[in-house]
């Protein structure tokens, strides 16, 4: 079994690529990934030398250069996680979004209908269904939901997903999307609210939360999205949706001050800053297609998962400080110097 991962550089991807290589001895992955400011090739560090990893610095946006790995490759499947991942940088700037996210997924596709596959899978995101008010806990995103994006990372990311439902049936590709909610642990990217706010804990910085706090979200330890994407590619029904998400909404100010008492620092870092445009206020998933079809629940429970994550970014200081010490500087000072 040969399956082509895109976006392994990245945080779920290269999760992702090292709970493959455990779970499935003999299986050969290959990683496709251009390195945006985004991909880390440290991420990939234990398995740069495994027998059965090949890492290829290719855009998938390229389409000689993705036709080319899959004539050598003949990969069986293909799991596309590749995009550009972060809402603060599609309001900045979307264009690079709509390439990656859209044209990148129909080039992947497209090698996909010229060479053969058992399987093209999509990550996508609960972001494409938009927000749930805060005040009606009694509601949650179903595969049903209708796509009602607000920002244009999420609107490119429902363009691709309905691109691939397009492909599934013009062209009978054997197409299945999964649809995450927001994911926490190892190899996360210091611009996420979760590993920033670890970062600038430990540095004693201002912890910048957006608006007041309030705003929902729904966190699933990433290696439980890893599990549920396996179970997906094996066991799940061609052209359908499956929602990820682990009952688990929490308000982020509550996320940083379990953060900040964690590593035993004072609530006195927050500072409340003006809001992101367009700010989704309550994301929840209902998870019950994907365990009742496929038998998957998430393993981490967020008290355990939080506490690993902390002593992760405590004990791989070096992969993060890397990051935030280059072009990550000049990010920030636009992002927070300006609100
Ligand atoms: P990430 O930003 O950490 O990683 C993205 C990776 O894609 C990077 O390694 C980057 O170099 C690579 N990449 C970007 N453009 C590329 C291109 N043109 N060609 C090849 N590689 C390219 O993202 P992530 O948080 O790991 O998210 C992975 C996927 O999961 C995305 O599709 C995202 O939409 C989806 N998702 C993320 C979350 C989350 O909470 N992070 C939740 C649900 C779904
Ligand atoms: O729901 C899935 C999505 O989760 C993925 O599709 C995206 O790729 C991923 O980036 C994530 O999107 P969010 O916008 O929810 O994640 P982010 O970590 O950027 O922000 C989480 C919440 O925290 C959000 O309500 C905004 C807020 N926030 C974020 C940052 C970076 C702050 O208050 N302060 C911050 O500095």
């Amino acid at each position: 079994m040969t399956i082509i991962v895109t976006g392994g550089a990245g945080f779920i991807g290269g999760n992702f690529i090292h709970y493959m290589l455990r779970e499935h001895p003999g299986y050969r992955i290959v990683c496709l990934d251009s390195l945006t400011y985004a991909g880390n090739l440290a991420t990939l560090d234990p398995v740069k030398d495994h027998p059965d990893f090949r890492f290829c610095q290719v855009d998938i946006t390229e389409r000689g250069d993705v036709y080319k790995i899959f004539m050598e490759e003949k990969p069986d499947i293909v799991v596309n996680f590749a995009a550009e991942s972060h809402v603060d940088r599609s309001i900045e700037e979307p264009t690079v979004f709509l390439q990656t996210n859209i044209l990148g997924t129909a080039t992947m596709m497209d090698a996909c209908r010229r060479y053969g596959i058992k399987r093209y899978h999509q990550v996508s995101t609960d972001e494409v269904y938009g927000d749930l008010p805060l005040d009606r806990l009694d509601l949650f995103f179903t595969e049903e939901t209708p796509i009602h994006t607000s920002s244009p990372y999420s609107a490119s990311k429902a363009s691709a997903d309905l691109l691939c439902l397009a492909y599934a049936r013009t062209y009978g590709l054997p197409v299945t999307i999964s649809r995450c909610s927001n994911n926490y642990g190892p190899y996360h990217f210091p611009e996420k609210l979760i590993p920033l706010m670890i970062a600038n804990a430990l540095a004693d910085k201002k912890l910048p939360v957006y608006g007041t706090g309030e705003n929902v979200r729904d966190w699933l330890y990433v290696e439980d999205h890893c599990k549920a994407i396996d179970l997906i590619i094996h066991k799940g029904r061609v052209g359908e949706i499956y929602n990820v998400g682990g009952h688990n909404e929490m308000k982020n100010i509550d996320i940083v001050k379990l953060i900040l008492h964690h590593l035993g620092k004072s609530e006195d870092l927050i500072e409340f800053v003006p809001d992101r445009r367009g700010h989704d206020l309550r994301y929840a998933i209902d998870p019950t297609k994907i365990k009742t079809e496929l038998g998957w629940e998430p393993e981490t429970k967020f008290e355990d998962g939080i506490k690993k994550t902390i002593e992760w970014y405590l004990n791989n200081r070096e992969w993060w400080e890397e990051i935030i010490s280059g072009e990550y500087k000049d990010y920030y000072k636009r992002m927070y110097n300006a609100r």
